[in-house]
């Protein structure tokens, strides 16, 4: 990873928007001053000082490619999190150009933690260029003019498909759907609450091993997010489909899968909600055939035990590979008082790279960093994860600076696991249908044993 001039910018440039705007999940009407907008165009005289941007030629492209699919209605569900209206035309854009232009040059919006020195690295980034900011910020600054409809860029398929059709699943109808028992229930008063909810499969529903084509997530109401879904159900923003080759195995009822949930709405009277998921699960059709196993796992750190006022307490593991694999995907995940997280690779032959840094943990924004090139690990490789805490009281999140705490379930405890998910390089030839070695299908990816 070269130092560029660029990457140096843009850290400083992460510096700056911590500064200014602390965690990212500051109060964004903290940030509404209209000095923070024109101090910064000031800086970008190059896009200022053409012709001023408009929203059909200049504004609109840059929101169909970086934020509509989650600012439109029915926007992506980032695991529960859904933008609070949509960006789609003018009248929706307009009336809060500045709250965009302030988003953006802090690094709020789009949502995305890795490290600036990665961009290219992971292929759902999320990540502005200069010059798209600076778009943003000239345009605020002139008042937000329309331009000319006749300049607008065609609407992106995601838009159309959705406008067309009112498919409740965009991968057609699963083979299988999966809810809890009981819906959860939320009070009145009820703000924010963390649950493990066991998701029932039954033997009836799941007569023998199967596998896994797509997984598809609906939630109900107040799903913040969930964070457990195992056995190859790891949840996220977008559906996830094996492709030809690749499979992962969803093992047979009756068992119980752990779901951590966590749920989330403003509390008041009448905002009493009861909630369920639904999992969506196709199944690869026999004959197919499976030459890549996909596993996982979910790299537990435990125990961890982080003393009072900690401002940087750190914990680690090791992972040793026992075959080649590529990796193919990174999830850390820590509660209120996550600060950063590190996966670290020394390969055979001494060769050492960091393969992922989230230096700004955030914890209302669950990711997960997918390799646009999966990076090739050979067998005997060391991953070391490590991850950090700040349990003082200069972390705004922090709900008790003054408590010890240890490994659990509640938002006032903390969590530190880092799930991965690889797909194995030895080539097998599994034919579906056919009886699934098991013993060769990898150990499935960790998470639920
Ligand atoms: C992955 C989904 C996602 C993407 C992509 C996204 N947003 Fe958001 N946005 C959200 C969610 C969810 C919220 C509500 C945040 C919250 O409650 O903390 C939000 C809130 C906002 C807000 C209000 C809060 C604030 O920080 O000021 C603005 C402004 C905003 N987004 C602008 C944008 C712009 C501009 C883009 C594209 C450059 C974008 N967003 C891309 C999901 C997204």
């Amino acid at each position: 990873m070269r130092a560029t001039a660029r990457s140096f910018f843009l850290s400083l440039l992460a510096i700056t928007a911590l500064v200014v705007a602390g965690p990212a999940v500051a109060d964004a009407s903290a940030l509404q001053q209209p000095q923070d907008t024109r101090l910064a165009v000031a800086n970008q005289p190059a896009a200022a000082a053409d012709a001023a941007p408009t929203f059909y030629a200049d504004v609109l492209p840059i929101l169909q490619q970086n934020c509509q699919t989650c600012h439109r209605e029915a926007g992506t569900n980032m695991g529960g999190m859904i933008a609070p209206w949509p960006l789609v035309t003018y009248e929706d854009a307009a009336p809060r150009a500045r709250r965009m232009a302030s988003a953006v040059q802090v690094g709020r919006m789009p949502p995305w933690s890795a490290a600036a020195w990665h961009k290219g690295t992971f292929e759902n980034e999320r990540v502005l260029e200069e010059e798209e900011k600076a778009t943003l910020l000239a345009w605020a600054e002139e008042g937000a003019p329309a331009g000319n409809p006749a300049d607008a860029p065609p609407t992106p398929a995601f838009l159309m498909a959705e406008m067309n059709s009112d498919l409740e699943w965009t991968l057609g109808e699963p083979d299988l759907i999966l809810s809890f028992d009981q819906e959860y229930c939320l009070d009145d008063d009820l703000r924010d609450i963390y649950v493990d909810i066991p998701l029932h499969l039954s033997a009836e529903q799941l007569p023998q091993d199967r596998w896994i084509k797509s997984v598809e997530y609906r939630n109900g109401p107040a799903v913040h997010h969930i964070v457990g879904g195992v056995g190859g159900l790891v949840p996220g923003a977008a559906p996830r489909v094996y492709e030809d080759g690749y499979g992962r195995l969803l093992r047979a009822g009756p068992r119980d899968i752990n779901f951590n949930m966590h749920y989330n709405k403003t509390p008041g009277p009448g905002t009493a909600v009861c909630s369920n998921v639904k999992v969506g699960i196709t199944f690869k059709e026999p004959g197919d055939v499976i030459r890549h196993v996909t596993g996982g796992n979910g790299l537990f750190i435990r125990p961890i035990a982080i003393p009072a006022g900690a401002s940087s307490y750190s914990a680690s593991r090791e992972y040793v590979f026992e075959e080649d694999v590529e990796i193919l995907s990174f999830m850390p995940h820590m509660h209120l008082r996550g600060k950063a997280a590190q996966y670290e690779i020394t390969y055979p032959d001494g060769r050492h790279e960091t393969l992922l840094h989230v230096p700004n943990y955030a914890f209302n924004w669950q990711h997960t960093y997918r390799f646009a090139e999966p990076p090739f690990v050979p067998e005997g490789s060391t991953l070391r994860f490590t991850l950090w805490w700040d349990n003082s009281e200069n972390n705004p999140n922090n709900p008790d600076p003054t408590a010890d705490v240890r490994w659990g379930r509640p938002t006032h405890a903390e969590m530190s696991q880092g799930y991965m998910n690889f797909r194995t390089m030895n080539e097998r030839h599994i034919v579906v249908g056919e009886n699934p070695p098991i013993a060769d299908a990898g150990d499935g990816d960790g998470l639920d044993r």
